[in-house]
């Protein structure tokens, strides 16, 4: 291979910017070229590309967001869509790709490789952390540290009014923040997509918890079944009129923010090994990192959404609530 496109889709995470640092640096490296294209697959069918250099990836690690910019392309969901990007990708004479994302983007990447044949890799950047493959996914750890320190905050003023609050967390299709959030912010109860949430026990665990605790913290993730914080909070006033309550839903707060040491280390790990695995010949596979080494998924499962919700996690929960 000769010149590899690099490009972030979906939601963006901190650590993405240490990641296509990690990329352009390991291929220039490798005396290839590296081209980055610009948002996302929509970048891509509109021919947004640009040449990469050592210093267009110079005071990057440090920042949020993603230098490429990012979208969710409904383009490419289409054939011809995909066509046009091809032409693009032949165009621009790249001969492999560096997709970081996560399931939306490797579902792409995957199909794209089948109809043109073009040699991919994904890198896990989300903040949701629910790709199998990989411990964490880049992002995750920044945006559980950003919740940790807003319920800090919350929990201050929860304190001094004798208050319960619902806080919601991001995750659509995943507890994982809500779980790590809630364990490290000493939350009463966590409610996660993954289970299945039991609102009268949640009721029950309220009425017997101790009545000399001045604040209490719920976490609940966007896409628990039970609904958003609004809805459980309307269950917990009807019930207990006696306990004044308040919601704060902490929305995209979470995605941004300079990356953790751990995000930016994970990311600049996962970009070197991107690149040495498109000149290994690899190609349709996330590398994630599992038990400190680098790890191969086939995309097909890395998208499937059945990362195990640790049960010794929930099981903490309850213990030390008490
Ligand atoms: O996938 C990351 C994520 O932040 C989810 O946790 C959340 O549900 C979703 O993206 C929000 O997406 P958008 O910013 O497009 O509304």
């Amino acid at each position: 291979i000769k010149n590899i496109g690099v490009f972030t889709s979906g939601g963006d995470s901190p650590g993405m910017n240490a990641a296509i640092r990690a990329v352009v640096r390991t291929g220039l490296y490798y005396d290839l070229n590296v081209t980055g294209i610009l948002r996302g697959y929509d970048g891509m069918i509109s021919g947004e590309f640009k040449p990469m250099e050592r210093k267009s990836v110079a005071n990057i690690i440090q920042r949020g967001g993603t230098v490429l910019k990012t979208a969710r392309s409904d383009e490419f969901r289409t054939k011809e869509g995909r066509v046009k990007a091809y032409e693009q990708i032949k165009k621009n004479g790249i001969d492999a790709i560096v997709a970081i994302g996560g399931d939306g983007t490797f579902t792409g990447a995957n199909i794209f490789h089948e109809e043109f044949n073009i040699p991919v890799i994904g890198l896990p950047g989300t903040i949701d952390n629910d790709l199998m493959g990989t411990d964490f996914t880049i992002g995750y750890d920044t945006a559980i540290n950003t919740v940790i320190d807003a319920v800090d905050k919350i929990r201050d003023t929860a304190e001094s009014h004798d208050r319960l609050f619902i806080v919601e967390v991001m995750g659509r299709d995943s507890g994982l923040i809500a779980l790590r959030s809630g364990i490290g912010s000493g939350a009463e109860a966590i409610l996660i997509p993954e289970t299945k949430t039991d609102v009268s026990a949640l009721i029950h665990r309220l009425g017997i918890s101790r009545k000399d605790k001045s604040s209490k913290i719920i976490i609940v993730a966007e896409g628990d079944d039970a609904g958003g914080a609004f809805e459980i909070a309307k269950v917990v006033k009807d019930k207990f009129p006696g306990i004044d309550t308040r919601v704060s839903i902490l929305g995209h707060i979470q995605r941004g923010g300079p990356p953790s040491c751990m995000d930016r280390v994970l990311a600049s790990r996962l970009g070197v090994a991107a690149v040495e695995s498109l000149m290994e010949g690899r190609t349709c596979e996330m590398i994630g990192i599992v038990n400190q080494k680098i790890h191969f998924t086939p995309f097909s499962s890395a998208i499937k959404h059945n990362k195990d919700v640790n049960s010794e996690l929930l099981k903490i929960v309850d213990i030390l609530s008490l």
